[in-house]
Order: C-alpha cells, then sequence, then structure tokens
C-alpha cells in the first residue's frame, strides 16, 4: 500500500508513546471512576484498541457508528447516527474517543448528545486534531497529535475505506484522490 503514499507523518513508533502517555493522563484523570469510553467507529478502531490497554481503569466499552463524510475528503457538515450504545450514560462518565477532530460537526454533535442523555461528563480523546479545520467551537480534551491541513490516513483513518491498516500516519499523493473528486 505505500506505493500511494506521498509521506510518513507520524510513525508507528511515536504513536505508540504518545498513545501511552495519553492513557496514562487518563488514569490519573479518572482515579477512583469507571468511565465509559466510547469508540466512535470505523476510524478510532485501532486507537482505541491501544489507548485502552494503557488505561489502568475498570473502564466500559462502548461502540458508535456515525457518518458525516461519505467517500471524499471534506465534511457534508450532517452527522447521522448509524449504531447506537448499548450503555445508559445518564450519570456516567463518557469519553468519546475519536481518530481526528476536523470541523469538529462530529463531536459537537455527540457531546451535545451525551449531555442531552444525562451524562455526568463528557470529554473528548482524539488521536489527532486537525484545528485548521474547525467550523465550530470545540476542543478535545485529550489528544495525541496536532496535524495540518492536509487528508490523512493510516492507524485507523481511511480515504474511501482503504489504507486504515496502514501502521503508520501518512499523507496520500494527491493523485489518489484528485481523480475522484472535481
Ligand atoms: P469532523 O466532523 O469534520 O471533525 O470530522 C471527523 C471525521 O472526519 C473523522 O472521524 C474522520 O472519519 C473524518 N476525517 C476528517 N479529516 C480526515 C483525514 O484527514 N483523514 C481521514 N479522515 C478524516
Ligand atoms: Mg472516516
Amino acid at each position: 500500500m505505500y506505493q500511494d503514499i506521498q509521506e510518513v507523518l507520524i510513525r508507528r513508533e511515536e504513536i505508540s508513546n504518545a498513545v501511552k502517555m495519553l492513557g496514562d493522563m487518563i488514569t490519573h484523570d479518572y482515579k477512583g471512576k469507571e468511565p465509559i469510553m466510547v469508540c466512535i467507529l470505523k476510524g478510532a478502531s485501532i486507537f482505541y484498541a491501544d489507548l485502552l490497554r494503557s488505561v489502568d481503569l475498570p473502564v466500559h466499552m462502548d461502540f458508535m457508528i456515525v457518518s458525516s463524510y461519505g467517500n471524499g475528503t471534506t465534511s457534508s457538515g450532517n452527522v447521522r447516527i448509524r449504531r447506537d450504545l448499548d450503555e445508559d450514560v445518564a450519570g456516567r462518565d463518557v469519553i468519546l474517543v475519536e481518530d481526528i477532530v476536523d470541523s469538529g460537526v462530529t463531536l459537537f454533535f455527540l457531546s451535545r448528545i451525551m449531555k442531552e442523555r444525562g451524562a455526568s461528563t463528557v470529554k473528548i480523546a482524539t488521536l489527532l486534531d486537525k484545528p485548521a479545520g474547525r467550523k465550530v467551537d470545540i476542543k478535545a480534551d485529550y489528544f495525541c497529535f496536532t496535524v495540518p491541513e492536509e487528508f490523512v490516513v493510516g492507524y485507523g483513518l481511511d480515504y474511501a475505506e482503504k489504507y486504515r491498516n496502514l501502521p503508520d500516519i501518512c499523507v496520500l499523493k494527491p493523485e489518489i484522490y484528485a481523480s475522484k473528486e472535481s
């Protein structure tokens, strides 16, 4: 798959170290609590699996599928829940685990929903933060890396459902998506 890659932005060793540090921070901040850690599928799946094993707390796992993107590289601005939580979040500490905060629309929407459902606290843990893409006022409580305004793939992140299984975070060659978008 690396023939489609222009540049490796963040190597697997760096990712691993940053995810462990983030896990330690959550362990420290939520001492004595049992947070529900919500994986936003599919992009956060690999980050989630690594992060949870670095959190030394009795966390609950739950999963959501939301879509806002389609197959392109820019947000549609609409968020739809396609798979909802099993757990009731009322009175619970919720940590939304996401692959990347770009426009912020997805997490703005999900944070609001969790609060409406009565969660006592809602925090956001994201692997990547892309502040240049922001369209709504939201910030990640925990993040591993800030990335420039470029479309990235790997370690769970896709372009048209491909490249999620790349172990590093990479920038695609522009011609890979240039042919599909006008
Ligand atoms: P937001 O709602 O614009 O913040 O977008 C969040 C979602 O857009 C993420 O969960 C990703 O699935 C997708 N996304 C945003 N930027 C990228 C990127 O650079 N690569 C892959 N997916 C991205
Ligand atoms: Mg995606």
